[in-house]
């Protein structure tokens, strides 16, 4: 599906967007509720993002996702940003009201529900290892803080991006870890989540011994091209719970829908499941 941006009201800003599975989700909500707008691809080049967005804004535009690489850039294009998204540091959603952009960020709310939705035995309140410290970590780790979950280890390759991401949550209970030391929590731990886009197809893999993981242990793992990355297919065969990436996009963008449109899309029937099937 791709429109012309004057042909929608609605839309998902990236460079590059091509690929995006959000007009698919979003046109498919939009006539199950029966509202009358459409979602487009809104391919934008990070030179031309204040511009673009002006334009578009002028020419209608209502509301719009934020994806790779405008996320924090589009912070500084909004009126008012949401307490969620001024701690992750990151828009991946825009509405417009009275006029003015509202920012805000439903990743956090598309990580956890995920979570909950796949594994409901999930126990947040045991530890948990974070790998990665860029924008979805930041996520996962402000949703795993609301959650309650009492420890949060953050392991990244650039070991001071861990320490600077410990440092702005201000949570007590959160470690940074070398990357070399990122096995030696297992046992303290019962979720461990890739945020990194080691796993995606056409990059490495990301190298994790899971043998001594406890067998309540929940391996969660935020890429979703492939659905089934090295990690998890590894988790599978230690018997642990594994949790792809796919469900986080379709409960984020459910979460937009919903501020757009002030109704739920309904999440049940089909249309999910032929659209996983897809990434299998
Ligand atoms: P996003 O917003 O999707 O999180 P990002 O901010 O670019 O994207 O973060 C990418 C994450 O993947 C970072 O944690 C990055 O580690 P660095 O902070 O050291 O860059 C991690 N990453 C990317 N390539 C990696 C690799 N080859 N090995 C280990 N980590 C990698």
């Amino acid at each position: 599906m791709s429109l012309s941006p004057h042909d929608v009201s609605y839309g998902v800003m990236g460079w590059p967007v091509k690929h995006s599975l959000s007009p698919e989700l979003h046109n498919y909500w939009l006539a199950q509720q029966r509202i009358d707008e459409q979602y487009g691809l809104l391919e934008i080049e990070p030179k031309d993002l204040r511009e673009k967005t002006e334009k578009l804004v002028a020419a209608g535009l209502k509301g719009w996702n934020v994806t790779v690489p405008h996320k924090i850039n589009m912070m500084l294009l909004c009126d008012e940003i949401s307490q969620t998204a001024k701690i992750i540091g990151a828009v991946n959603t825009v509405k417009i009201v009275d006029d003015r952009l509202f920012g805000t960020n439903t990743d956090a709310y598309g990580f956890i529900q995920n979570l909950i939705n796949k594994v409901p035995t999930w126990n947040s309140q045991k530890a948990a290892l974070v790998i990665g410290a860029g924008g979805a970590a930041r996520a996962a780790v402000y949703s795993l803080c609301e959650a309650g979950v009492p420890k949060i280890y953050i392991a990244n390759r650039t070991y001071q991006k861990a320490y600077e991401l410990c440092a702005d949550f201000g949570y007590n209970n959160m470690t940074a870890l070398e990357w070399e030391d990122r096995e030696s929590v297992i046992a303290d731990v019962s979720l461990i989540v890739n945020t990194t886009t080691l796993g995606m197809t056409g990059l490495s893999e990301l190298e994790f011994d899971l043998s001594t993981a406890k067998k309540d242990t929940v391996v969660y793992d935020i890429v979703y091209k492939p659905l089934m990355t090295k990690l998890l297919k590894e988790a599978e065969k230690y018997g642990l719970n594994v949790v792809t990436g796919f469900g986080m996009l379709v409960h984020q963008a459910a979460a937009a829908f919903e501020l757009w449109f002030n109704v739920s899309p309904d999440l049940s029937g089909g249309f999910i499941d032929e659209l996983e099937e897809r990434f299998k």
